[in-house]
């Protein structure tokens, strides 16, 4: 499932973080990738221990805490930290490539299976060209470029890159989920369901049907998730 969820970040707290971006110290994004996508990968990232970086995880972890549709669509078991990259320059791609399978959790305490990738988009579209992601899927390659605030949650499963961009700089977070539903497919339908449910209910207030599927909702998730 490919998800385009609008205005995650928005209004004081897209200002904010756009701020600290705008002050941040860069360094060469290949410190966290692994072998093969290090090979293609050409962009900068904010470094671990910068000044910035813990207040932008927190406005972004804040936002994804509040978002109803994204709970719904990644059923959150763990969240790795945000992240945050710029691409421009002559650091301005990102060659195909997986996201590796298993990351280490900062803390060390922990390893984390991705099961869904996030990017959300912090730049305004208008002052960058390129710096399309492109997402190899089965039915087509969607070309996703957001307005600023704006986040896609996609399958950590699948090739996917980054355009070079050719003017300007793209500034983004990205972050990777453990899901608490293992399968894409099974999640797909998940959130499916939730989002009918939820104008079910908007439509004709509550109604024991609604109650129903409710339950079949909450049976499948029992069948289907991993504590
Ligand atoms: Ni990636």
């Amino acid at each position: 499932m490919l998800l385009h969820i609008p205005q995650v970040l928005a209004g004081e707290a897209l200002a904010r973080a756009q701020a600290l971006l705008a002050r941040a110290t860069w360094a060469d994004g290949r410190a966290t990738a692994g072998a093969q996508a290090a090979a293609v990968k050409n962009n900068q990232q904010i470094a671990a221990g910068s000044a910035e970086l813990p207040e932008l995880q927190s406005i972004v972890l804040a936002a994804l805490e509040r978002h109803p549709v994204f709970f719904s669509a990644a059923l959150p078991k763990r969240v790795l930290p945000p992240l945050f990259n710029r691409y421009g320059g002559s650091a301005n791609a990102y060659g195909a490539h997986v996201d590796q399978a298993i990351r280490y959790h900062p803390d060390g305490q922990q390893r984390v299976r991705t099961d869904v990738s996030c990017t959300l988009f912090l730049a305004d579209p208008a002052d960058y060209d390129g710096g399309e992601l492109v997402i190899q899927d089965t039915f087509g390659s969607p070309r996703i470029k957001l307005p600023a605030g704006d986040l896609v949650l996609y399958p950590a499963t699948s090739v996917h890159r980054v355009e070079p961009v050719t003017r300007g700089f793209r500034l983004a977070s990205f972050f990777w989920i453990e899901s608490l539903v293992r399968g894409d497919e099974q999640r797909r339908l998940l959130h499916e369901m939730d989002m009918a449910l939820m104008r079910l209910r908007t439509r004709h207030g509550e109604s024991d049907e609604a109650v129903a599927l409710t339950g079949t909702y909450h049976n499948l998730l029992r069948l289907w998730a991993d504590t």
